[in-house]
């Protein structure tokens, strides 16, 4: 039987060891206040969003949401922005992503000062990373690395494989594999034989969007599968060809519309697979664990504790 890398439970050890430093700040005398830019109505942003909110809520972590509409400019997100660098209560600043396609999305996450660039997407911060030098971290890959870590997953001289090159996901990751002594491949939509390479791996990051694109022939038995993803099935049939006529997830379907499915395949990841995150329950919790330890990393930065 595969381990099954419970992202809740790391989550939750995660936020109970920020909790006292979140305390210590407010002793000081102001906690840590996190400020979110969540333009348009994405359903998919608004419910990350009220997530991260609620993470912040529970930590006792000041939070504020600026809801500019659908068809706001690339100028006035600039503004937001730049009042948000200036105020003294507000230590992170956090764009989220996508934003509306008229927006300049570079031009404003290079607006985020980046010492208070909570999603560690600063070119600053990326420059950092790449240097190996302390700074925020993009948070999915951080969360991702953590999870790695207190499972006690061995990392170094192991072959990693980084499925999909975003800018928030895939390229961190590879770095921080990287910078743990790994051998790392980053692939991609142009990849050739990409299955073949994704069974080279001894930890598999699936992070490209595709629903349950990974199957088991992209799998190394044993391996370590790492499932970002985070696709919704609306089709029915769908649900019948991924999940195999399975009775529970078919009557999951019939009764919420709709289920969610990561980029690797559910049934296929059980079989073949060493450990893995399930979906959901592994990585999209420690992603919002993650943004809370950058958030109060931030603030004790700006109060001069480190
Ligand atoms: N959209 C999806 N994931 C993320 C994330 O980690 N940060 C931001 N800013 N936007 C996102």
């Amino acid at each position: 039987m595969p381990q099954i890398l419970d992202g809740i439970r790391v989550r939750d050890a995660i936020l109970s060891e920020l909790k006292p430093r979140v305390d210590a700040l407010a002793a000081r005398g102001r906690g840590p206040g996190l400020a979110v830019v969540l333009a348009g109505n994405n359903p998919a942003s608004e419910i990350y969003v009220r997530n991260k909110i609620k993470a912040c809520q529970g930590l006792g972590i000041y939070s504020e949401t600026l809801t500019p509409p659908d068809s706001v400019t690339t100028e006035e997100v600039l503004d937001s922005v730049a009042r948000l660098n200036a105020r003294a209560d507000i230590d992170g600043i956090l764009v989220q992503l996508p934003l509306p396609k008229q927006v300049d999305s570079k031009r404003v996450l290079m607006a985020i000062a980046p010492e208070k660039d909570a999603d560690g997407i600063h070119p600053c911060n990326v420059g950092k990373l790449v240097a190996a030098l302390p700074g925020p971290r993009a948070c999915t890959p951080a969360g991702i690395l953590e999870l790695l870590k207190r499972y006690g997953i061995a990392i170094a001289g192991r072959r990693a494989v980084v499925v999909g090159r975003s800018d928030i996901v895939g390229k961190p990751m590879a770095l921080l594999l990287l910078h743990e002594h790994a051998t790392v491949t980053i692939c991609h939509s142009k990849t050739p034989d990409l299955p073949a390479v994704c069974r080279e791996a001894d930890i598999l990051v699936a992070a490209m969007g595709r629903a349950a694109m990974v199957t088991g022939d992209y799998i190394k038995p044993g391996a370590t599968v790492i499932d970002v993803g985070m696709n919704r099935l609306d089709s029915r049939d769908e649900v019948v060809r991924i999940f195999r006529d399975s009775p529970e997830k078919l009557a999951a379907f019939d009764r919420k519309g709709s289920l969610l499915v990561g980029d690797v395949h559910p049934l296929d990841v059980a079989e073949k697979a060493g450990a893995y995150t399930p979906v959901p329950g592994g990585v999209g919790p420690l992603t919002i664990a993650m943004l809370m330890a950058n958030t109060v990393a931030l603030a004790e930065r700006l109060a001069g504790i480190c």
